[in-house]
């Protein structure tokens, strides 16, 4: 997201006057008294307490999970036919109030204040409040306050609680318990088949009906399926749900041009539909809304807001007064950046004509930068192709709501490279030949090469096709110009170098911001983020999360800094000046475990505070983002490419080798905000890497390179790389083999310690299992034990020793498919079965530093 304060606006202003002023705009553009107005813009800073006074430029103190940019506010405007619309106002009311249960509580004191006020009761929330206010509930979200401002100063009330509050297995039980205590014991068998329950709302006010309004989650939705979830009597036809949905998600065209027809699904932020209940007589729901996050289904806001105008028109509503409404929050082109329209609802209400509802963001924090035209540079592109928006959308296709279940990769193969097959006997004498040392061997003597995911990826045909296109011209090529805009529309970053690799970046980078003394701080360095640091003549200082040491434990964010060790090191009087933080995503050297946004955010502000610069080592950037959107509860409506982009911004600069997550065969990057960094940066890069147009890489590369920056987070194809390591996971578990737990994306670690006891560190555990992979099944891995990380005496006693005798089995890219994986789990499954048999080795010659590369080696005898 490009931040608010490069939009004009004061960078100290508070967030209560910039969302009352939004409001009072938004209550003149639909026709309300200014009384009226005033009397809501007070009440909506009241309701936001302390935060409405804090300034803009200080980061949201909580990532509300209300919009995108975390404001804690949102708009929508109800339309009908004939009829002026209703303005509504969506507030978080302890959204600075710290943790999840003071929020909760400081929410619960609000809406007292406003029953108190306004003379309504709070009895069906009184009944149902242990539920949602549990000792230590979970997030996303505590209490939201919905009001709808009609004339006369006193508004309809409605108030959102989080089912998932005793945790998200837990949402289904609490739920049926709370309609039940609400007297709607039918209420929940009648609700459609459910990916989860975000919401459960109450209206409270003076509502002539009261309703209890459930909302369900529905992953990977067509139109068909959304046609298909009413439940309500008499109900909004089917075809007008499908038509709807069909143009809220622009996939009217892409219908017609791709003739994938209703397989096409909403594959990224899923749809809502929302049952609402009055009447416990029949135990079906009175009113059906579907809600179509338009925003992650379009590029900009002008797309979002020609499918709101089609919509609006459809239902013979006017859309004038979306316009004012749009115009008054913000003044910003349209095209500029996405999410102003951040919902599109069509309402059903028994007896009630139909009514379009369009969610407008505040903003108050960041606007979202538009996705680049697509697709960006493709020159064979054909009409159909150029139809094919958007992208989250038809990327899925087949990747639906079974999903799980169908578990095949989002593309064909239309480039083959054979594989060598080899005997055992050509695999022992290729082994004896290069002294038992893997790196040795020559690529077309292995068969399923696991040794790293770096470089190894397969490019797809729209990279290159732009690589085609790449300008070769030594200095100002228009491939670094799109490069450049690809890259600092990712990141946020002003400045963006080239490099040829993520070593280069780091050796730049180090040199410029690091003097001899120094100390580097990290969740953990990678092995040549460490060499460039030490040789700076600095100190490089692995702080990782306690959880990290517990290789069984299947915690979700193992790859975290423990924050109280950084703190504590950051206000540390050591006589060594900490110089830079750097936080690897995925954490490589640390099992290729992710980092949580809670973790880097917090991270993030201690560097703040001490004025210290946070670097993201970010090879790994958009796996890093996929598991943030399946395991951090704030992010789970999340795009993949939301995360990364926010957390980009959470960090001033990173260094990148685009060999992992830019999915190209070499290249990489620096990207910093600080000027006078950036121009020694860029001296050094002259002196040593190339003229900053083009870094050590050609102009085909960077194209390559900006294109495999926008595939890699794609939804479907992470979600495949994650099922298809998930898949070799469970081959491995499944023959016996414990691995480092819970699999990551880019690699599986196998315990090779527990699998061979037999064998003491100092013969290598570790590589004896690499070996007798190579000899059994042709696959080459890499150790990461005692031979890596070890070292010995002259007359071999172990001085230095790993916590883990550990194999990585990397994962290349697009490269191998199931039945590859399946080849490694039937190879693990013979050596599991004989385990006893396999021996340790013994160094014969080997080198004083890095051992491992060039190390011969010889079976243990006897
Ligand atoms: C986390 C991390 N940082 C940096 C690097 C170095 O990148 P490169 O191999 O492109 O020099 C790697 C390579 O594996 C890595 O995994």
């Amino acid at each position: 997201m490009s931040s608010r304060l490069s939009g004009g606006i004061v960078a100290t202003q508070p967030l209560g006057t910039f969302v009352s002023d939004q409001l009072l705009r938004l209550c003149q553009a639909v026709g309300l008294h200014r009384s009226d107005a005033e009397v809501y813009a007070r009440v909506l800073t009241d309701c936001l307490g302390t935060g409405a006074e804090r300034p803009l430029d200080q980061p949201p103190p909580h990532p509300s999970f209300l919009s995108d940019d975390h404001t804690p506010v949102e708009y929508s405007l109800a339309l009908v036919p004939d009829a002026p619309p209703t303005l509504r106002v969506l507030l978080e009311p302890g959204y600075a109030s710290g943790t999840l249960a003071q929020q909760g509580r400081t929410g619960l004191r609000v809406v007292r204040a406003l029953a108190r006020r306004w003379g309504f009761s709070t009895e069906r929330l009184d009944g149902v409040e242990d539920l949602f206010f549990p000792p230590d509930p979970q997030g996303p979200l505590a209490l939201w306050i919905a009001l709808e401002l009609l004339p006369g100063g006193v508004p309809k009330v409605k108030i959102y609680l989080n089912p998932a509050a005793s945790g998200p297995d837990r949402a289904a039980e609490t739920l049926r318990e709370a309609l039940d205590r609400l007297g709607h014991r039918q209420a929940f068998d009648a609700l459609p088949p459910a990916d989860g329950y975000p919401f459960l709302a109450l209206d409270l006010g003076d509502w002539e009906t009261p309703r209890v309004k459930v909302y369900v989650t529905h992953r990977d939705a067509s139109a068909a399926d959304a046609g298909s979830l009413s439940r309500s009597e008499p109900g909004p036809g089917r075809e007008t749900v499908e038509e709807f949905f069909r143009v809220a998600a622009g996939l009217e065209g892409a219908d017609r041009y791709s003739g994938v027809g209703e397989a096409v699904r909403l594959a990224g932020r899923p749809v809502l539909s929302c049952h609402s209940f009055t009447e416990t007589a029949t135990g079906l729901p009175s009113g059906f809304t579907l809600h179509v996050p338009v925003r992650d289904y379009v590029r900009h806001d002008g797309e979002a807001h020609a499918r709101a105008t089609a919509v609006l028109r459809r239902h013979g509503m006017d859309p004038t007064v979306l316009d004012r409404s749009l115009a008054t929050v913000s003044s910003r082109p349209l095209h500029d950046g996405v999410g102003l329209i951040a919902y599109l609802a069509l309402v059903h209400e028994r007896n009630r004509p139909p009514r379009v509802t369009a969610y407008i963001s505040s903003e108050a924090y960041a606007v979202r930068p538009p996705l680049p035209a697509r697709p960006r540079h493709q020159p064979f592109s054909s009409p159909r192709a150029a139809r094919t928006e958007p992208r989250e959308t038809l990327h899925s296709v087949g990747h639906g709501k079974a999903g799980a279940e169908i578990r095949m990769e989002p593309y064909r193969i239309k480039v083959v490279e054979p594989i060598p097959l080899t005997t055992p006997q050509q695999r022992k004498a290729a082994i004896e030949r290069v002294h038992y040392n893997l790196f040795d061997l020559r690529a077309d003597e292995v068969t399923i090469d696991l040794l790293s995911d770096s470089g190894t990826g397969a490019l797809s045909s729209a990279q290159l096709a732009v690589g085609m296109a790449g300008d070769e011209s030594y200095a100002g090529s228009r491939s670094f110009y799109r490069f450049r805009e690809t890259v600092s529309e990712l990141t946020g970053y002003t400045h963006i170098l080239p490099a040829h690799q993520g070593r280069a970046a780091e050796r730049i980078l180090f040199s410029n911001l690091l003097e001899p003394g120094d100390t580097v701080l990290s969740n953990t360095h990678f092995d040549t983020t460490r060499a460039n640091v030490e040789l700076n003549g600095c100190v490089a200082r692995d702080l990782p999360c306690p959880e990290a040491r517990n290789l069984d434990s299947r915690e979700p964010f193992k790859g975290n800094i423990d924050l109280g060790a950084l703190e504590q090191a950051l206000g540390e009087s050591t006589g060594s000046r900490v110089a830079a933080v750097v936080m690897t995503i995925t954490n490589n050297g640390g099992g290729g475990q992710p980092v949580s946004m809670e973790n880097l955010r917090r991270a993030s502000e201690l560097c703040r505070r001490h004025s210290v610069p946070l670097i993201l080592d970010a090879a790994r950037f958009a796996e890093n983002a996929w598991l943030v959107t399946r395991h951090e509860e704030a992010y789970r409506n999340h795009t993949p490419r939301q995360v990364a982009e926010e957390a980009f911004r959470l960090a001033d600069g990173c260094v990148m080798s685009a060999k992992k997550d830019g999915i190209v065969h070499i290249g990489g990057f620096i990207g910093l905000n600080d000027p006078e960094l950036a121009q020694k940066c860029e001296l050094l890069l002259i002196a040593t890497e190339g003229f900053p147009t083009y870094g050590g890489l050609a102009g085909r590369d960077l194209d390559m390179m900006a294109q495999g920056l926008q595939e890699v987070t794609e939804p479907a194809y992470l979600a495949e790389r994650a099922e298809s390591a998930d898949h070799l996971a469970q081959r491995v578990r499944a023959a016996g083999v414990d691995i480092l737990e819970p699999p990551g994306l880019h690699a599986l670690y196998l315990n090779a310690g527990r699998l061979l006891p037999h064998i003491p560190p100092h013969q290598y555990p570790g590589h004896a299992l690499a070996c007798r992979l190579y000899l059994e099944g042709g696959i080459r891995s890499a150790e990461l034990g005692s031979l890596y990380l070890g070292e010995e005496d002259e007359d071999g006693n172990p001085v230095k020793s790993p916590p883990y005798e550990l194999v990585r089995l990397a994962l290349p890219r697009r490269v191998y498919t199931r039945s590859h994986y399946d080849h490694v789990g039937r190879t693990l499954e013979r050596i599991a079965k004989t385990a006893e048999s396999v021996r340790g080795y013994r160094i014969v010659e080997q080198s004083p530093i890095l051992r491992h590369f060039r190390a011969k080696l010889q079976p243990v005898t006897g």
